[in-house]
Parts: structure tokens; sequence; C-alpha cells
């Protein structure tokens, strides 16, 4: 009786558990919109906390200062709270481009997203590439249109750019009523609600007023008739062109809700809000290389998707953070490390609730915990109860930038490998070695890595190195089932080829014409442009 008392409770945390991420380009207004939710999570108390918490981090290192200077988060932490009896775990990604490998990593690790879109900028191009990283999997994407309160595009030409840049299908379940200094609110075709805006209260929550449907008259008394009548005349051409939401097409990554508001001014957040509770996936399967696992499968098990170095500089020691696929982590057990073969057992597992840790004893699927890492860990490493197999989908994407890395202080030869390896598995940059002369080579997305590693390598390892330039297009894995030919090709290319840090083969392509060249004269070798194929 008492152990099946006990499967009921863990399902009934598995089927309360939200797991999201926020994705935007930068300043279409993330960071604000993820504070308002945590006001009404009650996971902080006053508005500005979420900036202010990053200025202090900020503080207190060096290489957050780089971050600060520009105005950017490189950290990508993890924020749970509750709401309406749902345990929400919100994953913060890192706005700057040049952490977009971050993002894509995060974006493993979540069940749907919420997609934040400037209404006077639409689609910009970091909400596209991001997007493209959902459609691979089919992640559930609410959209959120931001900032209804300056003078923004035409909703319907919104939606439209919207469908054709991101080629996804979308259905609006509130629509803006004016916008700009005539924004007057939205009304919620979700909720059949009127909610108003108050331009000059902030703090005051919105006044939502519930009506039967768009025709009822409350409508002219709060917003005039100019207003009711273009309101009615949208609603007829919404309902007229877009499908009726339906939650299962939602759930399957075929069609998006749609919510306009303003975060900053705490407006269409709570609407938001309560839909993303009622429809949002609970914890989902998760592929490993043999098998689908299900949160509801009674073994435990874990993937880590990232690895935060402490921000002080006297403990070296980082936090790798594991998202729970099945199972239940208990605090102080042994759990098996796939690629290390062998058991760990943690005795100060964390969950996070906003800006704070706390040390948990256990945790469901959903569930993304922080575990100390004295440098066993790499990104995509599997957790598991005994079980020999790994979680798929954390690859590495060829990277944008290559340079070769020279050391500096030869005394200090030990350190900067040491310190190459460390930021490598922390998937701040991707390590490749030529195969002819051991020359290491960093990639990343964008040049903001480099001085991040050089800063690093310098506080943390005591190693010191310069970058050198190098002209290359494109780093790809290769592959083919004729050994021989993979034989012969690296061979043949050795001048060109340098194994990555799993001991992959990889062609580093000088340029696009090069690649091609490469492709049409070995028809039987892959080449791809992500590790994992
Ligand atoms: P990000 O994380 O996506 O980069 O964006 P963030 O929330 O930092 O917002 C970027 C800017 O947009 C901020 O202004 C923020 O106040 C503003 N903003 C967010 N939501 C709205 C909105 O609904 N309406 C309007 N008008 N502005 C909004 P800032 O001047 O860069 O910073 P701050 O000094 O206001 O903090």
């Amino acid at each position: 009786m008492q152990a099946y008392f006990f499967k009921m409770t863990t399902l009934q945390e598995i089927e309360r558990r939200r797991t999201f991420g926020i994705i935007s380009h930068p300043d279409a207004g993330k960071t604000t919109l993820t504070e308002k939710l945590l006001l009404f999570g009650g996971a902080i108390q006053t508005a500005g906390a979420v900036k202010s918490n990053k200025i202090k981090k900020h503080a207190t290192s060096d290489f957050m200062e780089i971050e600060k200077q520009r105005g950017i988060s490189v950290a990508t932490s993890v924020m749970g709270f509750e709401y309406k009896n749902k345990k929400i775990n919100l994953l913060d990604t890192p706005g700057h481009e040049d952490f977009a490998e971050d993002t894509y990593r995060t974006l493993t690790a979540v069940d749907s997203v919420i997609m934040v879109i400037d209404c006077v900028k639409g689609v910009e191009p970091q909400t596209r590439k991001l997007l493209e990283v959902c459609r691979m999997r089919n992640t559930p994407v609410i959209v959120f249109i931001n900032k209804l309160d300056r003078e923004g595009r035409d909703p319907f030409d919104l939606l439209d750019e919207i469908e054709k840049e991101l080629k996804i299908k979308v259905r609006p379940l509130s629509w803006p009523i004016g916008m700009g200094k005539q924004f007057k609110g939205v009304y919620s075709l979700y909720e059949k609600s009127l909610i108003l805006f108050d331009a000059g209260n902030k703090q005051k929550p919105e006044s939502s007023l519930k009506i039967d449907d768009v025709n009822a008259p409350e409508i002219e008394t709060n917003i005039g008739a100019r207003f009711a009548e273009k309101l009615r005349e949208e609603v007829e051409i919404i309902e007229s062109v877009y499908p009726q939401f339906n939650p299962a097409e939602y759930l399957k990554g075929n069609i998006s809700p749609v919510f306009f508001g303003s975060a900053v001014n705490n407006f269409g957040v709570r609407e938001l809000l309560d839909c993303f509770v009622d429809i949002a996936p609970v914890p989902q399967s998760r592929e490993t290389e043999q098998r689908e696992v299900q949160p509801t499968d009674k073994d435990f098990s874990g993937f880590v998707f990232k690895i935060h170095a402490n921000i002080d500089p006297k403990h070296r020691d980082r936090i790798a953070f594991l998202r729970i696929c099945s199972g239940v982590f208990e605090r102080n057990k042994n759990y098996f490390h796939v690629r290390e073969n062998r058991q760990l057992k943690f005795s100060n597992p964390t969950a996070f609730m906003a800006a704070e840790k706390n040390v948990i004893d256990e945790a469901f699927p959903g569930d993304i915990i922080g575990l100390y890492d004295t440098g066993v860990f790499k990104i995509g490493d599997t957790l598991t109860e005994g079980s020999k197999e790994s979680f798929k989908g954390i690859p590495s994407f060829s990277p944008e930038i290559f340079r070769y890395v020279n050391n500096t202080d030869p005394m200090k030869t030990k350190q900067l490998n040491k310190g190459l390896e460390q930021l490598t598995d922390e998937g701040v940059a991707q390590l490749f070695t030529k195969t002819l002369n051991n020359r290491k080579i960093l990639g990343t997305v964008g040049a903001l890595q480099f001085e991040v590693i050089q800063h690093r390598l310098k506080s943390e390892y005591g190693a010191s190195c310069t970058f050198e330039n190098i002209n290359l297009y494109k780093a790809c894995w290769i592959s083919s089932i004729d050994k021989n030919k993979l034989k012969s090709f690296i061979q043949e290319k050795s001048h060109h080829m340098a194994i990555d840090k799993d001991n992959k083969p990889v062609f580093l392509a000088e340029s696009a014409w090069s690649l091609q060249m490469a492709q049409e004269k070995n028809p039987e070798i892959a080449f791809h442009f992500k590790s994992e194929f």
C-alpha cells in the first residue's frame, strides 16, 4: 500500500512540472518578462530584482566584468517557482549571439519555449536561428509579442512575418486594442475577457473584465465605440483566417499560440502564464542511443547540458546542470557516470529557486539540479542508476571562427592544457588538434569567447596564450560506411585534418569552394556540420 502511494506521488510530481526557456533577440524583453513571471510566482518580491542581481554577480569577479561592460548575460541559470500548483522551471538563456551555442544546448533540456518578439522590430536574426533549433526537435512554442505600449507594426503584418520568416503556424489567443499612445488593452480570445491597460500605473494589477463574447456591450463602455468596432472586425478576421486553437497541435509543435502585451508594464503577462500552465507540456521523453526514456520510468536517469564555472576564482569547482529525465534523483545515492564508467555520489545537490540555491534531498523528471563538479563532467554526460546508455541530442555545431592557440608561457604548458580542456568541457569553445603537427585550434560561434577564454586561462589557471587567425570556413565531422575510403581520405587530406575532443576525425575546410570540391570528389564520404549524425 505504501509503495503504491509513493508511486502516485512521484507521478503527480512529474505531471505538475513545466520546464521551459525564453528565447528572443537581445533587447526584445526576455529579462523583463522573466522578472514579471518570477513576480507572479512569488519567487521575487520587487521589480528590478532580476537585473540588480545580475549586476551584483558581475561585480564579484573580473570575468563577469567582461559581461558587465558589454551588457550581456553569459551565464545560463535556472529559476524555479510555483504557480497554480505547478512547479515551473525557467531556464534562462544568454541573449548575446556569441553565446548561441550555449542557448542551443539549454534548449535540449526544456520541454517548451516562450519566444519574445518586439512589436516594433518584428522577427530578428537571433530569433530566426533559435527557432530553427526548436523546430529540429518540434519543441512547442508560445509567442509573446512585447512592447505594445510603443508604436509597433500592424499585428496582422507581424503574424504574417512570423509565419513566413520562422516557418511556423500561429494562432492569436489575445488581440491588442490600439498600440503605443493609443494602447487600450488586449482582448483575450482564450479567456474571453477584456484586459484594460492603465499606462500610468505599473504597480497596480491590470483590470480584467470577464465578458460573454466580443459583442458584449461592456466593450463599448470601456474602450469606446471606435475601438470596439475595430476589435470586432479584427476578431472576425482572426476567427475566419486562423484555425481554432488545438492544444494537441501545439504540443506537437505544429501551431504556436500568440499573446500580446507589455512586459515592462506587467501587462498581458498573467494571461500568458495562465495559458502556459494550462497547455504547456509535462516533462517529455528523451532518447538514448538504445531507446526512448520515459519520465515515468522507474530508474533514475539524466544528462548534463551545461557546466558553469564557479565565478569565485579562489575555488576551481564548477556546477554541472543536470536535467532529470526519469526516476527520482536522491541525495547521497550512488549513480553511474556512463562515460567514465564509475559510480558517483552527490552530497550537496542543489535546486534553484529564483536567485537562491538550496540543497535538495530529491528531485523529479523535468527538474534541473546543480551538481558540484571537480572536473568529472563534460557537456552531454549521462548519469543513470546503472544502465550503460547515453542520451543523444547535444551535438556540437561547426564553429564560425577559428584561431590557433599559441602558448606564451612555456613554464605553464600543463596549466594551459588543463585550462583548455576544462573550458572546452564547459562548452565555452570547441577544441581541435591538427593531426599533422598537434597544433591546437579553438573554434567558437562568436569573437567574444576568445576574450573570455584568455581572461579565464589567466585568472583561473595562471596560463597565458595568444590567438592567431586561421582562415577556415567550416569544421566537418566525416564518416563513411567504407572504412578504407575514410582512411584514405584522412591520409590524402592530412594537411586539413584534425581530431575533436572525442578523437573524432574532422575535416577543416578553408572555403565553401574547397568543401564543395572535397564533397564532389569523395561521394562515399559524408560531411556533417554537427558532431552527432
Ligand atoms: P532582453 O533581456 O531581451 O535583452 O531585454 P530586456 O528585458 O533587458 O529589455 C530590453 C529593454 O526593453 C529594456 O530597456 C526594457 O526596459 C525594455 N522593455 C521591456 N519590455 C518593454 C515593454 O513592454 N515596453 C517598453 N517600452 N519597453 C520594454 P532598457 O532601456 O534597455 O533598460 P532599462 O533601463 O529599462 O532596464
